[in-house]
């Protein structure tokens, strides 16, 4: 079942070229953050390129809840913020839906007033770890009552009297460091967080941007972020880059599609996002960079990407994985194309995004009659170069839009169709996916 609804299935079959230019959404990560530190600001933030993803669509009502105004005219996103401090208890319950960035980085923003709020979530945020916000959120003197195993539905208390804290990171998550240093802008005094692995750093560079003090040092137990609270935050006008991690299904078709030449253009390349095209040129994809340059603050580029006939299997080094944790279902579906085998390790924290996306890689590839090995933090693909992959499997998306795009964008290259049971989930983060893909010439379809 899809999150609103009866499931849609899907197929994807192998077909012509793929040629033109892919327009991606904008950046899921900045779409979340612009709202949430619009409705942090005193005046009006404008924001183009939002995401209209559902996944930003349930933070910009969730933003309302709180008190800010968010409005959409002409294509342009009004955020009418109500300070650092400002929010308003929501009358209702906060369905962040599908979306685990919306409901830790929202909780953190919520964390240190004096306001009751409770979150749900569909199906599959309802099964993941909330304790790794509210642990910290705890320290700044927020209570939280969520179910067993620290899940959703669940009730954050916020504290009356925060107090600033001093918290390393124990998992690599941008949405855990957000979640603290969010908590942080209302709390009197410096919040210090520290990261082992560097993460996404969207944060850090808006928080800066909306006039927060934050200072990042590298230390020897890792990046020491310090953040100054109770700042005015001054409204922003935002241009969001297009989504990286969204780029990366038209660029993947394109390397395994054969004649395929895709631009992607103005995509976000930020260092802490791009380890999938670090790879791709790792294995020997045809990628080339054009005009990089600054676009709001973030590096940016227009991506060309043609069919690599010759991609061989690479070992993924782990400390790569932050950069590229969502892209590791497309990377799994490129490596079957490609000779030999991709070690891919420390990527536990795949185990608990959307869906466990090892296991979901895992039984879909074996389907479709690929070789894969795992363990908890580990997987390894053994392709079978181009033109071998059988396909002609169903695979299982468990409401999760990266597997249901990934194997779509396999059965592309496969000897027999590609199914999979439903593709629902794929609004979350790239609704216009089915209509770019079929754009470029993809022969994809409801099944
Ligand atoms: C995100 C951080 C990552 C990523 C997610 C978006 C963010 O999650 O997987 O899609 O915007 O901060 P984790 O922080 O759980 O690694």
């Amino acid at each position: 079942m899809s999150a609103h609804g009866a499931a849609r299935p899907m197929i994807a079959r192998a077909g012509g070229a793929l040629t033109g230019r892919a327009d991606v959404p904008g950046d899921k990560s900045i779409s979340h953050r612009s709202l949430i530190l619009g409705a942090m600001a005193v005046g009006e933030t404008r924001i183009t390129g939002l995401l209209e993803g559902q996944d930003v669509l349930d933070t910009a009502t969730a933003m309302r809840a709180f008190g800010a105004t968010v409005e959409q005219r002409d294509g342009t996103w009004h955020v009418h913020g109500v300070g650092v401090g400002g929010f308003g208890e929501p009358e209702q319950v906060i369905d962040c839906g599908n979306s685990g960035t919306g409901v830790r980085l929202i909780m953190g923003a919520m964390a240190t007033s004096p306001i009751t709020a409770t979150f749900t979530g569909d199906a599959s945020l309802r099964k993941r770890p909330m304790a790794r916000v509210n642990d910290p959120l705890a320290l700044f003197g927020a209570r939280s009552y969520g179910r067993d195993g620290g899940r959703l539905p669940m009730t954050v208390v916020g504290a009356a009297d925060p107090v600033p804290v001093r918290y390393t990171v124990p998992v690599p998550s941008a949405q855990v460091k957000s979640a603290v240093l969010l908590a942080g802008l209302n709390a009197p005094g410096q919040t210090v967080v520290i990261e082992r692995e560097p993460t996404r750093d969207h944060s850090e560079r808006m928080l800066a941007g909306f006039g927060a003090e934050i200072v990042t040092r590298h230390t020897p137990e890792g990046r020491e972020i310090t953040l100054t609270g109770r700042p005015e935050l001054r409204p922003q006008v935002i241009a969001v880059p297009r989504d990286p991690s969204s780029a990366a299904f038209p660029v993947c078709a394109a390397l395994i599609v054969p004649g395929s030449d895709v631009l992607v253009p103005n995509i976000g390349l930020n260092p802490t996002r791009a380890g999938l095209f670090t790879t791709l040129q790792e294995m020997g994809a045809d990628l080339t960079f054009e005009n990089l340059r600054d676009e709001g603050g973030e590096p940016a580029a227009d991506l060309r990407a043609r069919f690599s006939p010759d991609l061989r299997g690479v070992t993924v080094p782990p400390d790569r994985a932050a950069s590229m944790i969502d892209e590791y279902p497309i990377l799994s579906v490129v490596a079957a194309f490609a000779e030999g085998q991709t070690v891919m390790r420390g990527v536990r924290e795949l185990r608990v995004k959307e869906s466990d996306r090892i296991a979901a890689m895992v039984a879909g590839l074996q389907a479709a009659g690929v070789s894969v090995e795992d363990g908890p933090d580990w997987m390894i693909v053994h392709g079978l170069g181009h033109g071998n992959v059988p396909g002609g499997a169903m695979a299982a998306t468990h409401l999760d839009h990266r597997i249901a795009m990934s194997f779509l964008v396999m059965g592309l290259a496969t000897r027999a169709p590609m199914r999979i049971d439903d593709g629902g989930a794929i609004a979350t983060s790239f609704p216009i996916f089915g209509a770019l893909m079929t754009g470029l010439g993809a022969d994809i379809s409801h099944a």
